[in-house]
């Protein structure tokens, strides 16, 4: 016996190699799409890693301390420690500046990834059974991802972020009768209190990240487990040394997991590290010693979410004031409504969604977006209406900056956009779709027939 097949015997005994061979000679479907959930999560690998650099210099403390660093106009002045620390890391450590960029710029892509990651799953038809339970755990990311910005926005305890974070504040304790409880919970009591930075540093970086990365395992786990889909075939073909029938879907085509896909995937990696190095050093990020320390007495002019929560803020710039009531001991606000109670909607409706496009039979090719007309106009509907309620986020920019006017201007403008536009485009989509549809299927019959009078025609000829 060879040497090598010896160490090979000793691993194999050890840790059941054979059996992971099965599981690395998996196969992965080669479509570039299927790469975003990759690069979503090489983003998380990586926030990971520029989070830990971060977590060595960062304070998770309001307490004043008094500032001695690079940033001249703070010389000698108390400020809190949290932003004193981020200060320090932007200006004083050995590439801190660049991590920090770094580590900012993976949070945006991990969330941007996830969005076209989701689009891509739902144009495709990816939810459909069997897969509808690893649809319901991408959504639970989805919104773990959010709440894992929104937390670390936070972080530096500056002028512009404290205030856009009091917003979550807000909107936490409206919940009725247990909001107070979560506000204590979560942000330590009244925003902000001394225990808010600690409250939510521990949700940043240690819960938070906890809960994505047992549910990125569950989610890797159920892919294995079900397979991947793959894009319909043209013909039949030979895979693995074996034939495979153009219409069966129990078997997947694809490169191997190792060490085709892993080459694959190793370049998709270095490719999204080298993208967001890229964005660290060449887009400066959230300008902390310009904004200055978070100024309980003051409220900055402009204050807004990152661009991935605007949509929660449209809602809340939108809901007329009349949409809040008292029933009783309990009060309902227009910040519970709009803040809570409608995303919270828009996450039920996209986590029961396979449940309304039901598929009894389980389907493992994906389907072509412009042959489901329904579904498509839902997707673009949806598309339409978040984009809409996002616009809304930034009614001010828009009233002032670009149409000089007022947001009592803009914003029946935009409450009426946000009711009709979607079912417009979507139900346009649809009828686009559908009289597509409807025109090849008028095609293929007439080929059909061709075919049959041909068949018909040879059957006549034999028999005479
Ligand atoms: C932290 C966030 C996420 C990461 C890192 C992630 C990662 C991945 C990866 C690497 C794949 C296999 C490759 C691919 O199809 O792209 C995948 C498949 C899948 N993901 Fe995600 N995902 C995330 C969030 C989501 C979300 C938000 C949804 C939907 C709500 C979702 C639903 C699915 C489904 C249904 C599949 C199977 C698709 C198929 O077999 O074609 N994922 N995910």
């Amino acid at each position: 016996m060879s040497r090598a097949k010896q160490l090979y015997d000793w691993f194999d005994t050890r840790l059941d190699v054979e059996n992971g061979q099965t599981f690395l000679g998996k196969a992965f479907p080669a479509e570039d799409s299927f790469l975003l959930g990759e690069v979503a999560l090489f983003c998380f690998l990586l926030l990971v890693l520029s989070g830990i650099f971060l977590g060595f210099f960062f304070e998770p403390s309001t307490s004043d301390v008094e500032y001695d660093g690079s940033v001249q106009k703070f010389q000698g002045e108390e400020m809190p420690e949290a932003f004193v620390s981020v200060l320090h890391i932007t200006y004083d450590v050995p590439f801190g500046m660049f991590i920090r960029r770094l580590h900012h710029w993976a949070a945006h892509l991990f969330v941007a990834s996830i969005g076209l990651h989701m689009l891509r799953v739902f144009f495709t038809g990816a939810y459909r059974n069997p897969r509808e339970p690893n649809w319901i755990v991408g959504t639970g990311l989805a919104a773990l991802a959010m709440g894992a910005a929104y937390t670390g926005y936070a972080l530096p305890f500056d002028e512009f972020a404290a205030t856009a974070t009091s917003i979550g504040y807000n909107l936490t304790i409206s919940v009725p009768l247990v909001g107070d409880f979560f506000g204590q919970v979560i942000f330590g009591g009244e925003f902000p209190s001394s225990a808010t930075i600690p409250r939510l540093y521990f949700l940043h970086v240690l819960v938070i990240p906890m809960l994505i990365a047992g549910g990125l395992a569950l989610h890797m786990a159920i892919l294995v487990r079900q397979k991947h889909t793959e894009a319909p075939r043209d013909d039949d073909l030979t895979a693995g040394g074996r034939e495979v029938d153009k219409d069966d879907d129990s078997v997947i085509v694809g490169l191997p997991a190792f060490p085709n896909q892993a080459a694959v995937s190793a370049v998709v990696f270095f490719f999204t590290a080298a993208t967001l190095s890229a964005l660290a050093g060449l887009l400066p990020v959230h300008n902390i010693a310009h904004y200055g320390p978070n100024d309980p007495a003051s409220t900055p002019g402009l204050i807004m979410p990152d661009w991935f929560l605007m949509w929660v803020y449209g809602f809340l710039k939108l809901l007329p004031k009349w949409a809040s009531f008292t029933v009783g001991p309990v009060h309902v606000s227009g910040e519970f409504i709009g803040g809570v109670v409608l995303p919270g909607l828009v996450f039920a409706a996209v986590a029961v969604w396979p449940f309304i496009d039901r598929t009894p039979e389980p389907t493992h090719f994906t389907a072509d977006p412009l042959s489901r007309p329904w579904q498509t106009g839902v997707g673009v509907a949806a598309v339409a209406f978040v984009m809409i309620a996002s616009i809304a986020g930034m009614n001010n920019i828009l009233a002032d900056k670009v149409l000089g006017t007022t947001t009592g201007v803009v914003n029946p403008i935009l409450q009426a956009a946000l009711l009709l536009v979607p079912p417009l485009v979507g139900g346009l989509t649809y009828l686009l779709l559908r009289n597509g549809d409807d025109e090849s299927q008028t095609d293929e019959q007439e080929i059909a027939a061709d075919g049959d009078a041909a068949a018909d025609a040879t059957g006549g000829e034999s028999d005479d």
